[in-house]
């Protein structure tokens, strides 16, 4: 029986017509600039986001690892919420490439304030005892928020504060497109308010590998150097490039049925006995749900699941995610609604 895997939508497979489009690739040397199938990609990116370059690397901490550098001094601070992928989920790697610590501010479902960010950031002068801040780092959609949207009008608060500051905004897209699909906005709007912005090429947009870095020419040019330095200049990378070019010409829109599944997944567990669903999480392809009422714990009600066909991942003592994607199909939603009952309190 094949599992249908929901621990996350960077598990899926490249489709037979993508790995056609990445063998017939144009390629080149990537660190030359001689890539002609990176290259596209890279301009299509910065046009599709508005913005005036973007920069192909090999994964999302990459590129918000390179953003933060480029961005900040060593001995700066960086304002970031408490759960987000960059604190948490990066090794440390602001500390450790950057030389900057992390001011950490716990958001709602992963969204911060306008108010928020401005009472993180330190006051200038002190006789020099404060960390400079300079980049707040936002994540949209936040992943340990249940994939929750940020409301535009609060990034556009929040870039206020930062604007009058004098601080650089960094956006964490790794999944973007799932906020730009469940806004129902361009992805050039929500991310306008943006000096710089990260996105996955490797997760509902199906790519086996990549993320691109986005923002004015200028940042993109620095960023270039330490890229290099982190050891992500790739050679003949066209043939990754290819899957992203597809990605982006056919795997966006149809997020919307990810959303949907998710969303009818979230209020089914929770009319069932035994589960718990903030159902106001559930905004994207995600569901974060509560199984402590069915008298298993997290690992066992994983263990459970994969008896009857599903793989999930325990993200808490009693806490399951499961994550829809392109790989799921609707048999795949029916047997995890089955398996779901049938383990209900
Ligand atoms: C919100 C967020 N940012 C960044 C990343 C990093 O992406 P990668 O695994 O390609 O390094 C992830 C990956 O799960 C993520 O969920």
């Amino acid at each position: 029986m094949n599992l249908v895997d929901l621990r996350s939508d960077t598990i899926t497979r490249p489709t037979p017509q993508m790995r056609d489009a990445m063998a017939s690739a144009a390629v080149g040397d990537d660190v030359f600039g001689d890539d002609p199938t990176v290259n596209e990609l890279q301009a299509r990116a910065a046009d599709l986001l508005g913005k005036e370059a973007a920069l192909f690397v090999p994964s999302g901490t990459m590129a918000n690892q390179v953003a933060i550098r480029t961005h900040t001094e060593p001995g700066d601070e960086i304002i970031v919420e408490s759960g987000s992928h960059i604190f948490l989920y990066e090794g440390g790697g602001f500390a450790a490439l950057s030389g900057v610590s992390a001011h950490c501010v716990p958001g709602e479902r992963g969204v911060l304030s306008a108010q928020q960010v401005a009472a993180a950031i330190r006051p200038p002068g002190g006789l020099s005892h404060f960390p400079n801040t300079s980049l707040v780092c936002l994540e949209n959609t936040a992943n340990r928020g249940g994939g929750a949207v940020y409301p535009q009008e609060t990034v556009a608060a929040i870039a206020g504060v930062a604007r009058d500051a004098g601080l650089r905004l960094h956006l964490d897209g790794a999944r973007v497109f799932n906020a730009s699909v469940a806004l129902g906005l361009p992805v050039a709007e929500v991310v306008a308010p943006f000096d710089s912005v990260s996105f996955c090429l490797s997760k509902g947009l199906g790519c086996p590998v990549g993320s691109l870095l986005v923002g004015r020419r200028a940042f993109v040019d620095r960023a270039h150097r330490f890229r290099k330095m982190f050891g992500g200049g790739m050679r003949q990378a066209g043939i990754l490039a290819a899957a992203g070019l597809f990605a982006l010409d056919h795997n966006i829109e149809r997020m919307a049925v990810d959303h949907a599944r998710a969303r009818r997944m979230a209020e089914a567990f929770d009319a069932l006995p035994g589960y718990a669903v903030d159902l106001g999480a559930v905004q994207s392809n995600m569901v974060y749900v509560d199984v402590a009422g069915t008298g298993l714990d997290g690992d066992a009600f994983v263990a459970a699941l994969v008896e009857r066909g599903i793989q999930a991942h325990a993200t808490g003592a009693t806490e399951l995610r499961l994550v829809f994607h392109l790989d799921v199909d609707e048999a795949g939603v029916e047997r995890t609604l089955a398996a779901f009952s049938e383990l209900a309190a």
